[in-house]
Formats: structure tokens, C-alpha cells, sequence
């Protein structure tokens, strides 16, 4: 690929090229010194395959640039250099189409890796067997993290498929606890530490067993170690998960960072999950507004309205419909009875009250997405241990 390197800066540049010299992908990298403003072509001859623009020192500047250029030059995959990953910048970045933001120092393993996506993003490659399905809360409480756990439960325990879920929250991240009693002393960090040498043993140590077939890898006890965590880990586990579970489950949380956008981008499907009263439906409008930034399409996105209570004077699907411009894939009912029974037990609801309406509804869920029927009991040896347990 060839690159040209923009900044203002003469160091930055030479740190640029340092770590670029050691990354195969790049088979041409010309450096230009200053800035982009009013330019409308680039300054080099031939064409350009990735634009590589320094915008450390806080300024957000040249996004404007990269808007400009980008009508100039559509093929175009820009990388920025930020110091700080502002969700400001981040969300104009998002909106130019910018997936790539590295943070400052560079990591020459960071870099290698932003060129590898964007390879691969020019090159359609085969993704292997397993499903991806991000779960995201468009506002605190929603319900992303129990409807997430809870859906892996049942679709686990009845279809006899291999489920992970992968718990994404790298703040305070508690999906484990929904469908266990013990938060484990391994978790997502020790996966990501060793994630060179990421095999089916490692994901064994790391999941909690709910089921045979279903595992929680839960996100890291303490919140500090998180900022470790990298796009390209997520990317790494998410890929080598895909390829040995048949339902990779992501519990992706509401904060729009570089790791949670990656989580989405590799998704099948992402389940944004809301409630329908207008705070809900505000926030999940933004949300959806970026999801349209990103290029994703109905098929990728589909809302669940969760704790739905039918009440006249009540907003409706169709209102959230209007509102949100996706369609809404599928409403679960409001059960508070047996819902806190269920998480202040961490026993999947499946398990505890397979008759509450939430239980019932998640079955409809399951046999939606996987086309299946799923209601007439578990598959075999499971279902049997577990429905007398
Ligand atoms: N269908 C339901 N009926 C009744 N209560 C529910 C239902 N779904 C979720 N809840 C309740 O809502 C609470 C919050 O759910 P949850 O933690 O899954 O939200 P979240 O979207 O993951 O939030 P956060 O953004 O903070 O991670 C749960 O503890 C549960 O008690
Ligand atoms: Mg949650």
C-alpha cells in the first residue's frame, strides 16, 4: 500500500516513518511536513491508498481536510494520530467514515494491525462459520446485559449450539453475575495479555461455565487495567471466537470507543436494546444516528424494545419505529417479579421461571434469529439435568 504521512510536525513525521518501516503493508511511504488546509488534491503524484494524518496537539482541524479530500478521493482509507481519543473527535471522525484512530505513542503493533483491517476491508475475505452478535444498551439500564446473557442461556440450552459471550464492558462490566453466582479471577485482561497465543485452552481457562456448551468471559474486576485493552484484542478474540463458537455473543455496554466501534464493525448483527418512553428514544436516536455513519444497514441493526408494558396512552412500536428510522425486530415484556428474582440469584430466568413471560418472550427471540423452534424443550442431556437442578 502506498501512504502518505501528513504533519505539521518533524518528529512526528520521523516517528511515523520508524514505525512504519517495520510494517510489510506498506510498500510506499511518502512524508509531507505541514497541512493540508484548502487542498483539494494530495500533495503527491500518483495515487494513495491510505492517508496517515497527525492530529496530535488536541487540534481537530484537519477532519475538515479529510471531509474536502474525501470527495476528491473516495478510495481513500484515512488512519488519524490523536493524543487524546475525544468522543467528539471520535464521532466526526466516525462521521467522515474514519475508522481508524490511533492514539499517541504509536505501537507499531497498533499501526500493523489498522493496516491489516484496511486491507482486509479492501479485500472481502471469508469469516469464517460462527454468528457475531453485539449487544448494546442505548441508555444505562435498558437491560442490554440481561437480555445478552440470558439470550446465550437459551439459545445454548436449546439449540445444543456452541455460545461464548464476551462481556465488553471494560468499565465496571458485570455480565457474568446475571447468569452466575461467581465473578471469576480470570478474565477478559488475561485472555488480552496472551492474546498471541490464543487458543481454545485459553478461552476455556478464562469462560465460566454456565452450561457445557455456554461460556462468560467476564470483563476485568478492576477497571484500570482495561485501558490495555486494544482495538486489535478485541479484534484478534472476536476472530478466533467466530471460528470455534457458533454464536459469538458481545455485550458491547454504551460507551463509543475505538474497541467498542471495532466490536461493532465485526458483528453480524448489532441488538441495540431500549425502552420505549422518550429519554430511551432520545438516546438511542443519537446512537442511531452514528450507526447510520457507519454504514450500517437494517439488516445489521435490529432494536429490541425491552420491559414493554401495553398501556393505552402508552408510546407505541410504530412510534419507535418512526422515531428511529430501524425497525423494531422484537418487543420483551416488562416482568420485574421474576426478572430480579432471576438476577439477584445470577440463575438464568430460563432456569429459575420458565414460565414468566420474559422467559417466554427470550424463547421467541431465540427461534427468530435462528429460524428454529426452540419452545418444545431443551436438546437432550442439558435441558434434562438442568430442568431438575
Ligand atoms: N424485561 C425486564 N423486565 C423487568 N426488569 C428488567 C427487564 N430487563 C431488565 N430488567 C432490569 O433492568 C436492570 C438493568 O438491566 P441491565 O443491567 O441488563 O441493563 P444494561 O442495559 O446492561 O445497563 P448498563 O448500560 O448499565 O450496562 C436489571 O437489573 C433488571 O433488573
Ligand atoms: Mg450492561
Amino acid at each position: 500500500m502506498k501512504v502518505l504521512a501528513v504533519s505539521e510536525d518533524r518528529r512526528n513525521l520521523e516517528d511515523i516513518r520508524t514505525v512504519a518501516s517495520g510494517i510489510d503493508l506498506i510498500t510506499e511511504l511518502v512524508c509531507h511536513e505541514g497541512v493540508l488546509t484548502g487542498m483539494t488534491s494530495l500533495p503527491t503524484k500518483g495515487d494513495v491508498d491510505v492517508l496517515m494524518l497527525d492530529c496530535r496537539h488536541g487540534s481537530i482541524a484537519p477532519l475538515a481536510d479529510v471531509e474536502r479530500l474525501g470527495d476528491f478521493y473516495p478510495n481513500l482509507h484515512t488512519i488519524l494520530i490523536v493524543d487524546q481519543e475525544s468522543p467528539e473527535l471520535l464521532l466526526r471522525a466516525l462521521r467522515l467514515g474514519v475508522r481508524e484512530v490511533l492514539k499517541s505513542p504509536l505501537v507499531a503493533e497498533e499501526v500493523g494491525a489498522a493496516f491489516r483491517r484496511i486491507l482486509q476491508k479492501s479485500v472481502a475475505q471469508p469469516k469464517g462459520e460462527g454468528h457475531v452478535l453485539a449487544f448494546m444498551s442505548c441508555k444505562g439500564g435498558s437491560g442490554a446485559s440481561f437480555l445478552a446473557t440470558n439470550l446465550g442461556y437459551v439459545l445454548a440450552e436449546r439449540t445444543g449450539k456452541r455460545v461464548l459471550l464476551i462481556d465488553l464492558n471494560l468499565q465496571f462490566g458485570d455480565a457474568v453475575l446475571y447468569v452466575s453466582d461467581r465473578r471469576p479471577s480470570i478474565s477478559l485482561i488475561d485472555v488480552v495479555r496472551d492474546i498471541r497465543h490464543v487458543d481454545m485452552s485459553l478461552i476455556k481457562s478464562a469462560a465460566v461455565d454456565i452450561l457445557p456448551n455456554f461460556g462468560v468471559i467476564s470483563a476485568p474486576e478492576d477497571p484500570t487495567v482495561s485501558v490495555d485493552i486494544r482495538p486489535s484484542h478485541i479484534e484478534s478474540l472476536v476472530r478466533f471466537a467466530r471460528a470455534n463458537f457458533d454464536y459469538v455473543l458481545l455485550d458491547v455496554g454504551r460507551s463509543l470507543d475505538t474497541c467498542t466501534i471495532q466490536a461493532l464493525d465485526l458483528a453480524d448483527q448489532v441488538y441495540p436494546v431500549l425502552q420505549l418512553t422518550l429519554p430511551f428514544l432520545r438516546d438511542a436516536k443519537r446512537l442511531f444516528d452514528v450507526f447510520r455513519s457507519l454504514d450500517y444497514g437494517t439488516t445489521k441493526i435490529r432494536p429490541i424494545l425491552n420491559r414493554v408494558e401495553r398501556s393505552p396512552g402508552d408510546l407505541t412500536e410504530e412510534d419507535a419505529d418512526r422515531l428511529l428510522s430501524y425497525k423494531v425486530y422484537a418487543t420483551l415484556p416488562n416482568h420485574y417479579k421474576s426478572v430480579t428474582a432471576s438476577v439477584n440469584q445470577g440463575v438464568p430466568i430460563l432456569r429459575l421461571d420458565a414460565g414468566s413471560p420474559v422467559a417466554s418472550g427470550l424463547l421467541d427471540l431465540v427461534a427468530k434469529i435462528t429460524g428454529q423452534d426452540v419452545r418444545g424443550g431443551g436438546r437432550g442431556i442439558f435441558s434434562r439435568l438442568f430442568a431438575r437442578s
